[in-house]
Order: structure tokens, then C-alpha cells, then sequence
């Protein structure tokens, strides 16, 4: 690809987009170096777009946000066999939920010792993955899964664990995203005393050693109040486990869920708040319970690889009905199902052309057939926006590509990465030859 002039991005509309995003000459804007025009033309539409010196930076950001922590990325987020390479060599760990999220990190050469297994429902496969490839931990979410896993270790086999708790505080962006209090299906309770049980029950297998406690209170979360206050809870039920078991756990998991802005405005975490956050309250809650300081470990997938990515569109159509204006364009819900599932918006905008129309109120809808495949409700777009013309919509790296579906065969978008000027496909485009591929019927 051509080398692109360098022009400063500063105005705020760009302040969700990744760093490395500037203008160019016409309308054009380029990420990691590249002319997203180029990208369209090179790769076509719909395409999600990776900015790998982004994931990178957000990995470090991590890091140093939580030096003395485990960081493990939560793969359900995005996977590709870059992004496990990325992750591991930025020095993250790896949370996956099934056997083929943790097949494909670990035949992408992902150490692991160092990934997380989880799972509400996890399936012989899952567990049969685990214990064959060697995982570091595996979290019980349910009393009837602990003999299940222990037979499968074997007798004389070993797998260190946590017990996932509920701690009974509600947080996260949509309800169908929250999992910190009772009545929804994850974890153990720690107010009905589930957890509790589930502990001595893990104890009562040899062959597991119970290793610490897991806490994910939910998703898009933007304050850093739920999680300590959830930490406490737990570090609570430390106490109680050593009163009764005489056992200190030396490992503390305390999830995902670090919510980032979608919009310009948004709010976000602010991660040095939470680490401030959790390492204090950590502190303070060990020495009033007298144990030692677990090893605190944190699981974020959004806010690594959500605002790294962008995702690409061609309008098809445009179309006035009463006063409303439709824009139609090559993609929708089976690439992006976030603003059907939790009404989620975005700001999409024109690239690739300069235009001076006045801005007008219009709804972005997707291809499918379907009223609600709207991608982005009543937002301004240029007047003039008409067939032909590019829309980029930022903050579509995590949970696009992951729960994109194959509806109306139109096949999931590629992933493709650009960094240092240059642009280079991750994860191809699903064609016609793959749903045909798969359906060997009569
Ligand atoms: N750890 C556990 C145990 C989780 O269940 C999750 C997300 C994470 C970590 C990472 O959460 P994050 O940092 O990415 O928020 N599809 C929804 C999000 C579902 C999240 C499920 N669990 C969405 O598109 O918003």
C-alpha cells in the first residue's frame, strides 16, 4: 500500500477511534498508516479492520496498569491465531469457554499453563481439551460439574481450580450481561451459601486443588465501585474458608467486564482507578481478615481489542420514507448483532470523500430481513449520503466477528490487520463455497 500523508486526527468525534487514527486529504482516514478506502477496494465489504499496534498498546496498558497481576485476555472477545501471538508475546494470559477457543490458542502456540478455562455448561469435549492440553485452571461454576471434573482427572491425576462465586452486586451495561447476583445462570452463590458447599466439595477431590475464587460481576461495566465492592465480598468468603478449612487461597480472579465508550462521550473504566481500586481494598480486606494478600488476577476482552477494531460498509441503498431516511449498506445483524441484542449505538461516518451537505438525522440499517437489523439508530450523517459511499463504524473489534452468524448466507466479514502502513488479511471472508461446503445433505 501506498505510504500516506501524515495528518493529525485531534477533534473529538475521533476520540473512540484507535491512536493511530488520522485524516486524510478528501475525507479519507487512515488506521495503523492505511487509507481505509484502500482497505475496502483491497478487501472489499463488509470488513472488519484490526489495529494490531492498538491491541498491543492495550495490552501494555494493562500491563502497567497491573504490574503485579495476572492480566488474561478473554478470548470470547475476539480469537484469531494473530491475536493469540499478539497476546502472548504482550505477556497476557488466556481466558477461553470452550475446547475450541483453547484448541486454537494452543495450536497457535499459546502456553497452557497460562489460560483460564470457564464455562457454565461445560461440555466432555471442553474438559477432555482441558485436560489433554494441560490447562492452568479450570473454574467450577456448578456443584454438579466437581465430580464430573475429578473422575475425568483420574485418580491419580491433578488440576488445579477456582470456584467462581456470585457475590450479589448488580453492574454491567445491558441486563442480559449481568452475572454478580443471584437468579442468573452463572457461578455459586455466595448469599445461599452455594459456594460455600461447592469449596468443601472441591476439597473433598484430591485429585483437584482448589487454587482461589473467581468473580465476574458482569459486562460493559464503567465504574469501580461494583468491583470492589464485590472484591470484599469474596476476600469475605477467603476468611470464611480458612476458618473453616484451614486453607489460604493464593489466587483471587476477579473477571472481566471494563467497559469502553462507543460513542463519542461515552464513558469508559478508567483501568488506573480499578487497579488503584482493587490492590486497596485487597489490601485493606487481607489485613482486617488477617490472611495474605492473594494473587489478583483480572479477565478483560472488550477493552483490549474493542476499540482496536473498525468495521467497513458500502451503502447499497438510501431511502425516504415520511421523514426518515434509511441507509442501507452490505452488512447488518450477522456481522453486528450488539444494538438488536442491548440496544447498543454507534457512531458510524462517511470516509473516503470530502462532503459539504449539511448533516441530517438518518437510521444506518443492515441487508437482513428483518425491521430490527439497525445498526445505528438517528444518527447525523452527511445530507448527501448516497449509494456507492463508505461508512466506518469504530469500536467493533470485540464481540463482532465472535457472534457474527451466518444469516440470509451472506457470509461473515474477514478480519484485516493493519500496522505500520500496511494491511494484511487475519481471518478470510466466509463465501458461498462454505455454507455449500457444509451442507452434505441429499
Ligand atoms: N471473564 C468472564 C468469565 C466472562 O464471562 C467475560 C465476558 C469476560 C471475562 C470478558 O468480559 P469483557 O471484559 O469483554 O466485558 N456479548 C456481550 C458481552 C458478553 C460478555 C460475556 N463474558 C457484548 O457484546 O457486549
Amino acid at each position: 500500500m501506498t505510504t500516506l500523508p501524515e495528518v493529525t486526527a485531534g477533534a473529538d468525534e475521533l476520540s473512540i477511534w484507535p491512536a493511530s487514527t488520522s485524516r486524510l486529504p478528501h475525507g479519507g482516514l487512515a488506521v495503523g498508516g492505511v487509507s481505509l478506502a484502500e482497505v475496502a477496494d483491497r478487501f472489499d465489504t463488509p470488513a472488519y479492520v484490526l489495529d494490531e499496534g492498538e491491541v498491543r498498546a492495550r495490552c501494555r496498558t494493562y500491563r502497567d496498569a497491573f504490574p503485579e497481576a495476572e492480566v488474561m485476555y478473554a478470548a470470547k472477545a475476539f480469537l484469531s491465531r494473530a491475536m493469540v501471538r499478539w497476546v502472548d508475546e504482550e505477556g497476557l494470559g488466556l481466558d477461553v469457554c470452550s475446547a475450541g477457543e483453547l484448541e486454537l490458542a494452543v495450536t497457535a502456540g499459546f502456553p497452557p499453563e497460562r489460560i483460564v478455562l470457564h464455562g457454565n455448561a461445560k461440555s466432555p469435549r471442553d474438559i477432555g481439551a482441558a485436560l489433554r492440553l494441560g490447562v492452568g485452571r479450570i473454574v467450577i461454576d456448578s456443584a454438579s460439574e466437581i465430580a464430573r471434573l475429578a473422575a475425568a482427572v483420574g485418580p491419580g491425576g491433578h488440576q488445579k481450580v477456582l470456584v467462581r462465586v456470585v457475590p450479589g452486586i448488580s453492574a454491567g451495561g445491558h441486563e442480559k450481561i449481568r452475572t454478580g447476583t443471584d437468579g442468573q445462570k452463572f457461578g455459586l452463590s455466595l448469599t445461599d451459601g452455594s459456594a460455600q458447599h461447592a469449596v468443601a466439595r472441591v476439597l473433598g477431590q484430591p485429585q483437584l486443588e482448589l487454587v482461589g475464587l473467581h468473580c465476574h460481576i458482569g459486562s460493559q461495566i464503567t465504574e469501580v465501585k461494583p468491583y470492589v465492592a464485590a472484591l470484599r465480598r469474596v476476600v469475605g468468603l477467603m476468611a470464611r474458608i480458612r476458618d473453616a478449612h484451614g486453607l489460604v487461597l493464593p489466587e483471587l480472579d476477579m473477571g472481566g467486564g471494563h467497559g469502553v465508550a462507543y460513542r463519542p462521550g461515552e464513558p469508559a473504566l478508567d483501568l488506573t482507578a480499578l487497579a488503584r481500586g482493587l490492590r486497596g481494598e485487597l489490601a485493606s480486606a487481607c489485613a482486617a481478615a488477617g490472611l495474605a494478600v492473594p494473587r489478583l488476577a483480572v479477565e478483560p476482552g472488550r477493552a483490549v481489542v474493542g476499540p482496536a477494531g473498525v468495521a467497513l460498509y458500502r451503502v447499497l441503498s438510501v431511502k425516504h420514507t415520511g421523514d426518515r431516511v434509511f441507509v442501507a449498506v452490505d452488512g447488518g445483524m450477522s456481522d453486528n448483532p450488539r444494538p438488536a441484542l442491548y440496544g447498543v449505538r454507534y457512531a458510524p461516518r462517511l470516509v473516503g470523500r470530502h462532503s459539504g451537505a449539511e448533516p441530517r438525522t438518518a437510521t444506518v440499517v443492515g441487508r437482513h430481513c428483518e425491521a430490527g437489523d439497525v445498526l445505528a439508530a438517528d444518527v447525523e450523517l452527511p445530507g448527501d449520503i448516497r449509494p456507492g459511499d463508505l461508512l466506518a463504524v469504530p469500536v467493533a473489534g470485540a464481540y463482532h466477528l465472535s457472534m457474527a452468524s451466518g444469516y440470509n448466507m451472506i457470509g461473515r466479514p474477514p478480519v484485516v490487520a493493519v500496522a505500520d502502513g500496511a494491511a494484511r488479511l487475519l481471518v478470510r471472508r466466509e463465501t458461498l463455497d462454505d455454507f455449500r461446503g457444509r451442507d452434505v445433505g441429499a
